[in-house]
């Protein structure tokens, strides 16, 4: 049976959603798209060898035929799709972030919850192939008790940033870069602590793009409730030193750390070791993992309970740096 799928939003991100459709072949079809550009839905929908075209999301969900809904809006969009989307059965795919505010958030988990409908959070970066592996050594137990991870999203951002609309405005974007690309090593250090972040601490700056509303880079600390502390580095302003990585995890019986694509890891008194990966389209990985979810109906890596978790350390990284304080969560 073929997945039939409503894109909501219609810019940068949906183009790649989209080729990640085209290649499932039968499995799944965008078959309706909406945006409030009406060039955008056009460009989709010829992408895809035609689809059924709106300028408002309610009426797609009101009039078109689909399963699925893959949300990829600007980030004060993201709570209205959802609710409106699991009201009507629909099941979701969300960029991130979830949504802003944990207002916002129950009102997503209430929805969710009462229509019974699978949420999925687009969190791309945990198909990594090092990821997966890292995760099967983490379970195993191989380090033992999980002391430090830090998780690393850092580039030099090349837009001029007075083109870029709606992300630079705090009401639309929710914050800065730490609420954006920032929220990938976020999901990722929780992926990886595998437990639930109870405390977290702050520093934001701007350096170099001033005009956004929000920073441009962030440096956060994060307790979870099984000890473990991370630390977050993340940036629009610079390109990263050599060998920054991605992410590297300590514990009692060594330690481990990747580039994005590679994982090392070296226990106490053995020889270091290299898994070495292919470097993959993570969201070709993510979208077909969440057609094969719905078909098998099996819970996503990260449902809106993650998410919820996710937004929790970033708003509460938000709170610390402007009250420079510890916030407990
Ligand atoms: N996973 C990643 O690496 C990644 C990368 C880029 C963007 N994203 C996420 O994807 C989402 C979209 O980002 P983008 O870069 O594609 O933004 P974008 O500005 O390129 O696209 C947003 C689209 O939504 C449309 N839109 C605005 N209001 C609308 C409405 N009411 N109804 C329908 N359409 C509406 C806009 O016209 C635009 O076409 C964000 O949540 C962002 O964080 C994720």
């Amino acid at each position: 049976m073929t997945i039939k799928i409503g894109l909501f939003g219609c810019g940068g991100i949906a183009e790649t959603h989209t080729d990640c459709y085209l290649k499932l072949g039968d499995e799944a079809q965008i078959t309706a798209v909406s945006d409030v550009i009406t060039e955008n839905t056009q460009k989709i929908a010829a992408r895809v060898g035609g689809a059924q075209t709106f300028s408002d999301f309610h009426a797609l969900l009101a009039e078109a035929e689909v399963d699925a809904i893959d949300i990829c809006l600007p980030h004060h969009l993201h709570k209205e799709a959802i609710v409106a989307a699991a009201t009507a059965g629909k099941h979701i795919l969300c960029e991130k972030p979830l949504c802003l505010t944990l207002e916002e958030a129950e009102a997503v988990r209430q929805a969710v919850a009462k229509s019974g409908v699978t949420l999925m959070c687009a969190h791309n970066q945990l198909f990594l192939p090092a990821v997966q592996h890292a995760k099967e050594l983490l379970d195993a137990g191989k380090l033992g008790q999980i002391y430090e991870i830090r998780t690393v999203d850092v580039f030099r951002h090349p837009w001029n940033m007075s083109g870029t609309g709606w992300r630079s405005r705090r009401e639309t974007m929710g914050g800065g870069e730490l609420i954006d690309t920032g929220y990938h090593p976020s999901y990722l250090l929780l992926y990886l602590a595998n437990s639930e972040p109870i405390e977290v601490t702050a520093m934001l700056s701007t350096y170099r793009i001033h005009t956004l509303d929000g920073e441009d880079s962030a440096q956060v600390l994060v307790r979870f409730a099984n000890g473990v502390v991370g630390n977050i580095v993340t940036s629009w302003a610079y390109d990263p030193p050599a060998h920054m990585g991605k992410f590297y995890v300590v514990g009692e019986n060594g330690s481990m750390q990747s580039d994005g694509v590679n994982l090392h890891y070296h226990l106490r008194g053995s020889e270091p070791n290299t898994i070495t990966c292919q470097k993959v389209n993570t969201f070709e990985r993510e979208i077909a993992d969440f057609v094969a979810r719905l078909r098998d109906k099996r819970r996503p890596i990260h449902t809106e309970a993650e998410g919820i978790d996710v937004l929790k350390m970033i708003l509460g990284a938000y709170q610390s740096a402007s009250e420079k304080r510890i916030v407990s969560l």
